[in-house]
């Protein structure tokens, strides 16, 4: 079997004798990597004047290769482009993009630097996986220096509708360098279906199936693949962290109160300020729950360079203050915001602990919290999650009470419904559930789209469809 050469923005390399890895898209690549023969490239999190050539650690069949980046690259690559640029207008925020050319220079640059590191570690016959909207042009890059490995693009994040896509600057540019993968994977049909009709209404590239395309001599596929997560694993380290001391701890300060969870990257995206004004809503409508409930936001800090971040920090803070000034009491606090980062355990024991998950982004890719926390569940008496419908998650998910997380009312009903649902009800809803995720693990994601890339047919012919322009 090929080798496969992952590529990511950030990389997490494991802790010896703990093979867990925080967090969203790099627990999933981890789980993807775990028992092949592999290769990890991307950004150490450094920042340095002259960045070393590589550092390399090994972890079993994986070896992980990083890279610094230098001061103005992190300022205009990171901080700039991928992230004032890219993140908000993939989430359909429009309003919060600051578009610069010198930052959009920088993405370009790093991603040639990063193409040529790589180039030097690759062999002929890996099979490339790049993740996520850092790195878009990386395929162009490295077509460029002659490689025409197969090479595969999954973006972790929404693709929004062609209305809104236009609205990027250098939009045909990057369209253009998605197209010299071989395979581009999206987390949900509709983000798949926002971007084939970009392709048909602005490059106006049309395929029968919104799936095989072929671009003047450009061949690449575009295919669904909605991440997963490590169901069974994730059930046993929830089973096994309530008979820990800080489980016990939590428990004995709720004093018997319902747990509301709410679990996040601190990020706009993530609708935390609309969920506490939700929440907000649910205290003065239904009083009778004054006293019986704790919500427990954990929301740990997130690029705290950008301006939009330090807002949403300190409009979380002065929420969190309004609401306890507002209705707690002396014994009782009704909202408690944590911003410290957590182990994953200690996530899990929460998630399992908890009555309700909210789960109420206003946009986001997938969110694997909503699936941890339905794996996180006692079956016997599992909690309720309430999803937006605006999380991939929810195309999934079906049996959470879905809710729209700008509808403050709505929200505050759902949270009343989920504490007075009968436990058949709640167990029936649980079970729908944890059947999907036992249908699509981890595992299956990055299978099948690995076995997707590297079916024949879809492209590859990169190298002769270049010769024959030529
Ligand atoms: O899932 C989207 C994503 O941007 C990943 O690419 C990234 O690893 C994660 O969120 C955390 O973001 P950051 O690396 O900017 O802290």
């Amino acid at each position: 079997m090929p080798r496969l050469v992952v590529v990511s923005n950030r990389v997490v390399v494991p802790e010896e004798g703990n093979p867990s890895a925080p967090g969203g898209l790099a627990v999933a690549v981890e789980a993807t990597m775990r028992g092949r023969d592999g290769l990890w490239f991307g950004w150490s999190g450094q920042v340095a004047d002259e960045p070393p050539a590589f550092t390399t650690t090994e972890r079993g069949t994986v070896k992980y290769v990083l890279t610094d980046v230098r001061p103005q690259d992190f300022q205009e690559y990171y901080n700039g482009f991928a992230n004032r640029v890219l993140w908000p207008i993939l989430h359909y925020r429009v309003d919060l993009a600051e578009f610069s050319e010198a930052d959009f220079g920088g993405y370009l640059r790093v991603n040639e630097f990063f193409a040529e590191r790589l180039d030097q570690l690759l062999e002929t016959d890996d099979v490339l996986w790049v993740h996520d909207y850092h790195l878009i042009p990386l395929a162009q890059a490295l077509r460029a220096r002659g490689r025409a490995n197969r090479i595969g693009f999954f973006l972790h994040i929404p693709m929004p509708p062609p209305d809104l896509l236009t609205t990027l600057p250098h939009h045909a540019e990057l369209v253009r360098a998605l197209t010299e993968y071989n395979l581009i994977g999206f987390q949900t049909e509709n983000d798949a279906g926002n971007f084939a009709r970009y392709l048909t209404r602005v490059v106006g590239a049309a395929t029968p199936d919104g799936r095989d395309y072929h671009l003047g001599h450009q061949h690449f596929r575009v295919g669904v693949f909605p991440v997963g997560v490590d169901t069974d694993g994730f059930r046993r380290m929830a089973e096994a962290s309530v008979r820990t001391a800080c489980a016990m701890e939590l428990e004995e300060s709720l004093a018997g109160r319902a747990l509301v969870v709410g679990v996040d990257r601190l990020d706009y995206s993530k609708g935390i300020v609309s969920r506490i004004d939700s929440y907000e809503r649910f205290l003065e409508k239904y009083p009778e729950w004054h006293s019986r409930v704790t919500y427990l936001q954990i929301a740990p800090g997130s690029r705290q360079e950008i301006p939009e971040y330090a807002d949403i920090d300190a409009l979380v803070n002065a929420r969190v203050g309004h609401i306890n000034g507002r209705f707690g009491a002396v014994s009782w606090v009704p909202l408690r915001y944590v911003s410290r980062n957590h182990r994953r355990e200690d996530i899990a024991m929460v998630l399992r602990l908890a009555r309700i998950g909210l789960v109420t982004p206003l946009r986001d890719g997938m969110n694997l919290v909503a699936k941890e926390f339905v794996a996180a569940q006692d079956p016997t008496d599992p909690g309720v999650l309430i999803l937006s419908q605006f999380a991939g998650a929810a195309a999934e998910l079906r049996a959470a009470l879905i809710i729209n997380p700008h509808d403050r009312d709505t929200v505050a009903d759902a949270i009343n419904t989920a504490l007075l649902m009968p436990l058949e009800e709640r167990c029936a809803r649980h079970q729908e559930m944890y059947a999907v995720l036992e249908d699509n693990d981890i595992r299956d994601w990055g299978r099948s789209f690995i076995d997707a890339l590297r079916r024949p047919g879809g492209a590859s012919n990169w190298l002769s469809n270049r010769f024959i322009a030529n």
